[in-house]
């Protein structure tokens, strides 16, 4: 896990899920409500019944008894499974809404997080997380409200009708009971150990599968199937050890609970004897007795099951609420609008590094003019990407301020900040849906006019007039089934429509040809006057649009000047030109 666990108790961290969940889903509470005492009533009753059963109907052999005795028992037992019947299934539409209220509240949270918190992991753990957490969430919530709270009613039904049968035996056999707390003690911090494990090996199953099948053809080509599959299988195998640990341990419960048992039932025969014996006792007393202990038994060992596994939940439940409380603190930027700024970017002495070792910016330091257009260049490596990603404020500078027309972006609001700037990237995503939805994205509340006039620029239209639906043709997964180029120039059109103050450019055209990119270059400075334009680019053939060149190199800026000036005067930026006028290395 790399968010912070939350240090609450595992009473706390029950108490506030509780406290959430209560007031959202009364309803199906007071539903299972009303199921759980009905169960533990009946089931109460059907253990007292058998008192008349052995002193009217076999004692006293009457036979009117009977037959009052044998309706009496049909009528329990219908009312009890009717009342188990119905608890069952609102237990399940119970769990069901906790584990997707709290499914949809991690997935926002997620959502929430900044950048480095999706680096370095997959996609898959994440979902399995999101999952994981709102199954653990239900989980708690219902077994402690329904399931453990219905075995408890029924035990107290049980042991009152043992303590009015006999209050001495009753006494002697609660002698056992700090046994069983001690060593279901024992079993819980086992298990809570193991908790985070779990779902660390389901996201890994997970991302292990996804990785597989994303790259299904370089696994194809590479003959990579038998890696993937031992992969897979050692991935499955270690949570499927795991999964027999835990059941392992919560199953000791069984036993533990199935000895102490009968321990309990040998010494009652014993003290059964000798009572009757001295003629204290009916022997109808004795089978309610034992009847009441009976029926008690498989509610005791499913509360001691429950309450192993609820503590293992609560501690995914933990891990979730930590979640929260980190995006909560990620979410929480500044205030200030841009409305009425000016498109200028300024860096001053701006330095990054991802970590301790790696310093990715240095003292960079460079202001743009409104409305003017930039190249970013310089070798693989020099920090042009970190450089536009830092505008973006994926990543917050270590040292240094960046601003847009005169504003500190740090102390602007998400939203303010997400309008200013339209990203092109080389590497475009794109939803799976149609070209026109996938524009849209860029302008909401883009009118159809808007975006043909921007499919026209972007040279959407160009290919998309000759499919099917035209600009309403479905693309699949990540643009699956357009070119490269294609999707880069939906991808264009999509910031196109966006009326942004900066737009960045990284590598957006790599994949377009000669002609089409010359047509694109054109639209986007016609289109974009007054913004500014940040080309991240290893292509001589963009240098002729832009004004000035910001050269990089190792995370420090070289120069800013002029195209012309540059190849009079630089050495690094002719070799970076004149090497890659041939061969078009990407970054
Ligand atoms: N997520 C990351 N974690 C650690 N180091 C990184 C990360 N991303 C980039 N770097 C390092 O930062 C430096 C600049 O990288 P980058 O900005 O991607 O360069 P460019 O885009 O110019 O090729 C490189 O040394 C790179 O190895
Ligand atoms: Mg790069």
């Amino acid at each position: 896990m790399d968010d912070p666990s939350t240090d609450m108790t595992s009473l706390q961290i029950a108490r506030r899920l509780l406290g959430e969940a209560l007031p959202r889903h009364w309803q199906l509470y007071i539903g299972s409500l009303i199921c759980m005492i009905g169960v533990a009533g009946f089931t109460a009753a059907l253990a007292y019944s058998t008192k008349l059963i052995v002193n009217e109907v076999f004692v006293a052999g009457s036979a009117t008894a009977a037959y009052q005795v044998a309706a009496l028992l049909v009528v329990v037992s219908i009312g009890k499974s009717g009342f188990e019947y119905a608890n069952v299934v609102i237990a399940t539409k119970f769990t069901r809404s906790v584990a997707a209220f709290y499914q949809k509240a991690t997935f926002r949270a997620m959502v929430a997080k900044a950048v480095p918190y999706f680096a370095g992991k997959h996609a898959a753990k994440h979902m399995a997380e999101v999952m994981l957490f709102g199954r653990a969430a239900g989980l708690v919530v219902t077994t402690v409200l329904n399931k453990l709270s219905t075995d408890v009613l029924t035990l107290i039904g049980l042991v009152a009708v043992m303590i009015y049968t006999d209050p001495l035996m009753s006494i002697s056999i609660a002698v056992l009971f700090p046994l069983i707390f001690g060593l279901v003690a024992l079993l819980t911090r086992r298990i809570k150990a193991v908790a985070a494990e779990e779902i660390e090996l389901q996201g890994r199953i997970q991302a292990v599968g996804a990785e597989a099948f994303e790259g299904i053809k370089t696994v194809k080509s590479y003959g990579l199937e038998a890696k993937s599959k031992s992969k897979f299988a050692a991935a499955v195998n270690a949570l499927e050890n795991r999964m027999l640990g835990i059941a392992k341990m919560t199953s000791l419960t069984i036993p533990l609970m199935e000895f102490l048992g009968g321990l309990a039932i040998g010494l009652f025969i014993l003290y059964a004897s000798w009572q009757t014996g001295q003629g204290n006792r009916s022997a109808g007393d004795f089978t309610a007795f034992i009847t009441a202990f009976l029926l008690a038994y498989q509610p005791a060992e499913r509360v001691s099951q429950n309450w192993v596994l609820i503590q293992k939940s609560l501690v995914q439940v933990g891990q979730m609420y930590g979640l929260f409380a980190s995006a909560q603190e990620d979410a929480q930027t500044g205030t200030a609008s841009l409305e009425g700024r000016a498109s200028a970017l300024r860096f001053e002495g701006v330095s990054f590094r991802y970590n301790a070792e790696a310093v990715a910016l240095h003292d960079v330091s460079f202001e743009t003019k409104p409305g003017e257009r930039i190249a970013v260049v310089g070798r693989s490596g020099a920090g042009k990407t970190t450089l536009i990603d830092l505008v973006q404020r994926f990543y917050a500078p270590t040292k240094g301020v960046i601003s847009i027309g005169g504003q500190d972006i740090a102390e602007v609001t998400p939203d303010a900040l997400r309008d200013a700037i339209a990203l092109i990237s080389q590497d475009v995503f794109l939803f799976d849906g149609t070209i026109r939805n996938n524009m849209r994205d860029g302008k909401p509340d883009a009118t159809d006019d808007e975006i043909a006039v921007a499919a026209e620029r972007a040279m959407v239209t160009a290919f998309a007039k000759d499919m099917p639906d035209g600009l309403d043709s479905e693309i699949g997964p990540n643009g699956a089934s357009l070119s490269g180029g294609q999707k880069q120039r939906v991808g264009i059109g999509r910031a196109m429509i966006k009326n942004a103050k900066i737009y960045i450019y990284d590598e957006a055209t790599s994949a377009l040809d000669g002609a089409n990119e010359r047509a694109i270059m054109q639209a986007t400075v016609d289109s974009a006057k007054d913004s500014t334009i940040l080309f991240v680019t290893h292509r001589p053939s963009t240098l002729q649009w832009v004004d000035r060149v910001l050269l990089l190199d190792h995370g420090r800026v070289v120069a800013f000047e002029t195209h012309e000036t540059l190849m009079e005067t630089n050495a690094i930026y002719r070799a970076l030109f004149n090497l890659n006028t041939s061969d078009e290395e990407r970054a």
